[in-house]
C-alpha cells in the first residue's frame, strides 16, 4: 500500500470544503494541509476531528501563505472565497494560486469552480454575476494554460451550483420563512431550474478527481444533483415532511427590496471596494446569477449538465430533491437536530456557510 499523498486545501472550513476534506482523509488515501485564518475556530477543529489535517495560517492573499501551503503537496484543492475578496481580486489570486503550485512542485491542480455564465449566456449583460464569472473565467484560463503545463503539474475543474442545503439554512440568499405556519421560499427564478448541489456528494467527485489523474487531467467536471425547479423543490419538501410549503417566484425588484438581509447597494465581496469601478454590488451580482437560473429550465439553456457523466463517477449520487430532503431528514434525526420540518422553523434554523455564523458579511 501507497503512502497517503498529501491535498493541499484553501477553503477547507468552508461549507464546500469540510465534506471534500472529510471523504479525502477518511479514505485514508490522503491527508490534508489547510489554509486558514483562524485554526482554532470550530470548524477547524472538525476538520481535525476527520483525520490528518494540519494547518497553514495566513490568507489566500499572500504569495508566502500560498507557497506555505501548497509545498510538497501533491495535490490541491482550491476554493477562492470570492465573497471576501470581490472578483476582481479573486481573479488575481486563483491565478496566482494555480502558479505557485506549479512553482512548489504540485502534481494535480483542481480549482473549485463555477459556470462562466456570461460567457455561456452569450456575453449577454443580464447574465454577468460576479462571483460565477470570477471563478469560470479563471477556470478556463486553467484549462488553456493546463495544454502547455500538464507535463510538470495537471489540472482539473469541479464546477459546482447553489448548495441545496442554503434552502434549509438561514442567511442565504435562498433562505425559508415560516408564513402562518407555511414554509415559503420566495426567490425569483421564474419557471427557470436552478443547478443544484449536494454537499455530501462534493467529496466523492473531487476524491475521483485526485484518484484518476489520468481521466480527469483537463475534464470540466460540472455537477448539479438535477435542474430543480421552484414548485418541485416545494413539492418535495411537503412530501418528506408532511407540511405544506409553497414556493413564491417574485420579480427582482421584489426580491431585493424587501426580506434580502444584505444591503443591496453594498459591495459583492466584504473586502471589494465600492469606489473601485471593477466592483459589482450586491445586487448587480445576484441579478447575474438568478438571471442564469431563470434561462436554465430543462437542462437545455444558458447553464445545463451531463448528468450521464456524474452517474458514471459517482453512481450512488444524490438525484432528486426529494432523495436529499429525505437523507436530510434521517441525517436530522439521528444527529438529534429534530425533523426536517423542526429544523427550518426560526427558532432552530442554522447557518450553512461560514461567512453568514462567522458574521463577516449579514447575509449571503
Ligand atoms: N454558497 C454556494 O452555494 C456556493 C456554491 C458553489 C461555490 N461557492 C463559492 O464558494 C466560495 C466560498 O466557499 P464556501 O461556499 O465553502 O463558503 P463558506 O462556508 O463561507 O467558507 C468560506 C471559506 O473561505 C475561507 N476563506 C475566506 N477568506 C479567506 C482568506 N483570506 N484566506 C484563506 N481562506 C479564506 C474560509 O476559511 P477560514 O475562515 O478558516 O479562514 C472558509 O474556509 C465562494 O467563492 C462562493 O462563490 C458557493
Amino acid at each position: 500500500m501507497s503512502a497517503p499523498r498529501l491535498i493541499a486545501v484553501i477553503g477547507g472550513t468552508g461549507a464546500q470544503g469540510i465534506p471534500i476534506v472529510r471523504d479525502l482523509v477518511k479514505s485514508g488515501d490522503y491527508t490534508v494541509r489547510a489554509l486558514t485564518r483562524t485554526p482554532s475556530s470550530a470548524r477547524f477543529r472538525k476538520l481535525q476531528s476527520f483525520g490528518p489535517v494540519e494547518p497553514v495560517i495566513g490568507t489566500f492573499a499572500s504569495e508566502q501563505d500560498l507557497r506555505a501551503t501548497f509545498h510538497g503537496a501533491w495535490g490541491a484543492f482550491v476554493n477562492l472565497d470570492g465573497f471576501n475578496s470581490g472578483e476582481k481580486t479573486e481573479m488575481f489570486w486563483t491565478i496566482r494560486a494555480y502558479e505557485l503550485a506549479i512553482e512548489e512542485g504540485v502534481q494535480f491542480f483542481v480549482l473549485g469552480n463555477l459556470d462562466y455564465g456570461y460567457k455561456k449566456g452569450g456575453y449577454r449583460p443580464e447574465f454577468r454575476g460576479g462571483h460565477y464569472d470570477g471563478k469560470g473565467r479563471i477556470g478556463q484560463w486553467i484549462l488553456s494554460q493546463n495544454k502547455d503545463n500538464q507535463s510538470r503539474m495537471k489540472a482539473a475543474l469541479f464546477t459546482t451550483g447553489p448548495y441545496l442545503e442554503m434552502v434549509i439554512s438561514q442567511n442565504t440568499p435562498m433562505s425559508p420563512s415560516v408564513e402562518d405556519g407555511v414554509v415559503t421560499w420566495r426567490f425569483p427564478v421564474g419557471d427557470g431550474a436552478m443547478t443544484y448541489v449536494a454537499l455530501d456528494d462534493c467529496g466523492p467527485y473531487v476524491k475521483w478527481l485526485f484518484d484518476h489523474p489520468e481521466l480527469s487531467n483537463g475534464l470540466d467536471l460540472e455537477v448539479a444533483i438535477d435542474h430543480i425547479r421552484g414548485a418541485e423543490l416545494a413539492r418535495a419538501f411537503e412530501k418528506v415532511t408532511g407540511h405544506p410549503v409553497r414556493f413564491v417566484d417574485v420579480s427582482l425588484d421584489e426580491y431585493f427590496g424587501k426580506g434580502f438581509g444584505l444591503d443591496p447597494s453594498g459591495p459583492a465581496g466584504y473586502n471589494a471596494d465600492l469606489n473601485d469601478p471593477a466592483t459589482l454590488t450586491i445586487r448587480e451580482n445576484f441579478s447575474g446569477f438568478w438571471n442564469l437560473f431563470r434561462h436554465s429550465g430543462g437542462n437545455k439553456g444558458v447553464l445545463q449538465r451531463n448528468y450521464k457523466l456524474m452517474d458514471e463517477i459517482h453512481p450512488n449520487r444524490i438525484r432528486s430533491a426529494e432523495e436529499f430532503f429525505r437523507l436530510e431528514e434521517q441525517k436530522g434525526l439521528r444527529k438529534g437536530l429534530g425533523t426536517l420540518w423542526e429544523r427550518v422553523q426560526p427558532e432552530n434554523i442554522k447557518d450553512i456557510l461560514k461567512i453568514t455564523e462567522d458574521n463577516r458579511s449579514g447575509r449571503l
